[in-house]
């Protein structure tokens, strides 16, 4: 085995990729919302039309995505691994445990719980819209005499379903709880820690968290109560 090798499948190489795959994340999270945001435009879905086409059709974009998938994939590998690892450490249970006095908080004992439900959102997600944007046939709609994918249509549709509606509000909630604990975890595990500075990061990443979480949840929770 190599050096890189040797160091990347160590425990604490495994984390630092956690780490960073997360952090890489959180930056797209941040522009998917601020793209988003423009369905809240009242221009019948042109903005948004605009920025999905843009983002399907430059190439730069095209790249990241798969950035973006490789990014998925580690940060999920990772995590399964990491927490075989923890098992095998211990593979007798405490005669007495009390796990609420032996962790910081709920979502850092349940990150596995989390994720898995994130994955679930991910999936039903990219189902709505990403595969029928990218393989399969929406309805046209005509911007300055240039046609476009209705992607807009899809999102209204889609959140008229209150079990979309559900999987969505669902899936946010899961996914602030896993970004509070995983966002300073990452720093933690980057060695980034300072008495003056982790208090800060842990306050930036709450209200990242839940900002963010809010953010998108605001938008299935809009179009079901305004567009039935
Ligand atoms: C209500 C909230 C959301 C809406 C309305 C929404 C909408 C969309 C749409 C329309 C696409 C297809 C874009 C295209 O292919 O042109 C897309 C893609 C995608 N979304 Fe979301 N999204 C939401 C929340 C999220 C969240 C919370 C995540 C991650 C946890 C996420 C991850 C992705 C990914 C990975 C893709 C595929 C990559 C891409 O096209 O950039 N989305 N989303």
């Amino acid at each position: 085995m190599n050096w890189f090798t040797k160091t990347f499948s160590s425990t604490i190489g495994r984390k630092i990729v956690m780490s960073v795959t997360g952090l890489f994340l959180c930056s797209f999270l941040v522009v998917h919302l601020l793209g988003n945001l423009t369905l809240f435009r009242n221009d019948g879905g042109e903005a948004f039309n605009l920025y999905s086409h843009f983002m399907a059709s430059n190439g730069v974009i095209r790249a990241m995505e798969i950035v973006l998938v490789l990014g998925f994939l580690f940060h999920i590998y990772d995590a399964i691994v990491l927490s075989r690892r923890n098992k095998g450490a211990r593979p007798v249970n405490y005669a007495e445990n009390h796990p609420e006095q032996n962790t910081t908080s709920w979502a850092s004992r349940n990150m596995g719980l989390l994720g898995t439900v994130i994955l679930v959102f991910l999936i039903v997600h990219l189902w709505n819209f990403f595969v029928p944007a990218r393989f399969g046939s929406l309805d046209p709609v005509l911007i300055e005499n240039v046609e476009y994918d209705n992607l807009y249509t899809s999102v209204v549709e889609a959140f008229k379903n209150p079990i979309y509606v559900l999987i969505y509000v669902l899936g946010m909630i899961a996914l602030a709880y896993h970004l509070i604990h995983g966002f300073q975890s990452a720093f933690q595990s980057l060695g980034l820690t300072h008495k003056k500075y982790t208090p800060f990061i842990q306050i930036f990443g709450f209200a990242f968290s839940v900002l963010i979480c809010l953010g998108f949840a605001i938008i299935p929770l809009y179009f079901f109560f305004t567009q039935q």
